[in-house]
């Protein structure tokens, strides 16, 4: 699927983009990876040794991104495809409960790192990626779509990103397409909290993988949580040059999550009035 192809993914230390960087590695690719943890690049360096790109730095800084730029042209002097998998979540605290002298920060650090750092690292990377006739494929949520898939500020970036999708697609077209991913719940998320809340040290990997489980399953139509590799493939796709129908698109991977029976019991039967 992306034999050949040079890809980017910025916050591929952990979770999502992790399995992206794995299964985008089995299809072919060669993998630049931006990550702001340091320990996380230590562990990324074990498994992979020279054979990712390895690129310690923060998506919502300039500079950063324009080291990774250089780093990425020098071993490969192109790039075809970037994925944006970096995020934090607001710890699903309603506004109401969030001290009002602390909504504007929350918000500045949810919306740097799950918009700006995805918008910086567009603009950084458009010229190579309409040097390749690339692509672009950001990282959305269900939270964008129904509500409590997290507080007020991870949703309302997560709806900035399905936008974003739209315009980008329409500004960089026809050279770059610019599509999005919007994932449900998956295994192996280490996704943190914001600093703002002092909930920088909570992680989505602190809850029981038992536990864990036992909540996500019963919220969708399929019997399992998958794991990041589960939505690779989909990532793959939109990245790869076989994609040459969808742009602007951000596809929904809820597990069926919005058409939960509603008036029927599971076992079915048993609506309204039966
Ligand atoms: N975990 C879920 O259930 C879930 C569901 C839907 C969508 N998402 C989204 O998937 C994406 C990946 O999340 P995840 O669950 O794999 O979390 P994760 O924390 O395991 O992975 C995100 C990575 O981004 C890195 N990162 C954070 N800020 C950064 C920055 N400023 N610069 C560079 N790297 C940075 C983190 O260190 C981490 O390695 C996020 O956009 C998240 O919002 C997650």
């Amino acid at each position: 699927m992306l034999d050949g192809d040079v890809v980017l993914i910025t916050g591929g230390g952990s979770g999502l983009g992790l399995g992206i960087a794995r299964h985008f590695i089995s299809e072919g690719a060669q993998v630049a990876i931006l990550e702001i943890d340091e320990q996380k690049l230590v562990t990324l360096q074990a498994e992979f040794g020279d054979n990712v790109l390895l690129v310690r730095g923060d998506v919502t800084n300039t500079d950063d991104l324009l080291a990774c730029r250089a780093a990425t042209v020098e071993r490969w002097g192109r790039l075809n495809a970037l994925i944006g998998s970096q995020g934090i979540f607001d710890g699903n605290i309603p506004l109401r409960e969030i001290a009002i002298d602390r909504v504007s920060s929350l918000f500045d650090e949810l919306f740097h790192v799950n918009v700006l750092g995805y918008i910086l690292a567009c603009r950084v990377f458009l010229d190579l990626l309409e040097e390749s006739a690339g692509s672009i494929v950001l990282t959305s949520s269900v939270a964008a779509y129904a509500a409590d898939g997290g507080g007020l500020m991870y949703t309302a970036t997560k709806g900035a990103v399905v936008s974003a999708v739209r315009q980008l697609a329409m500004e960089f077209a026809p050279r770059v397409r610019v599509n999005g991913v919007a994932p449900g719940a998956f295994t192996d998320s280490e996704l943190r909290g914001p600093q703002s809340l002092g909930l920088e040290n909570h992680k989505q990997s602190d809850i029981p993988k038992e536990a864990f489980a036992a909540t996500f399953q019963n919220l969708t139509l399929m019997d399992s949580v998958p794991t990041p590799m589960e939505y690779a493939p989909i990532y793959a796709y939109l990245a790869s040059r076989h994609n040459t129908v969808t742009t602007g698109q951000t596809m929904l991977l809820e597990q069926g999550a919005l058409n939960r029976p509603t008036l029927s019991s599971p076992q079915g039967g048993g609506g309204i009035g039966v």
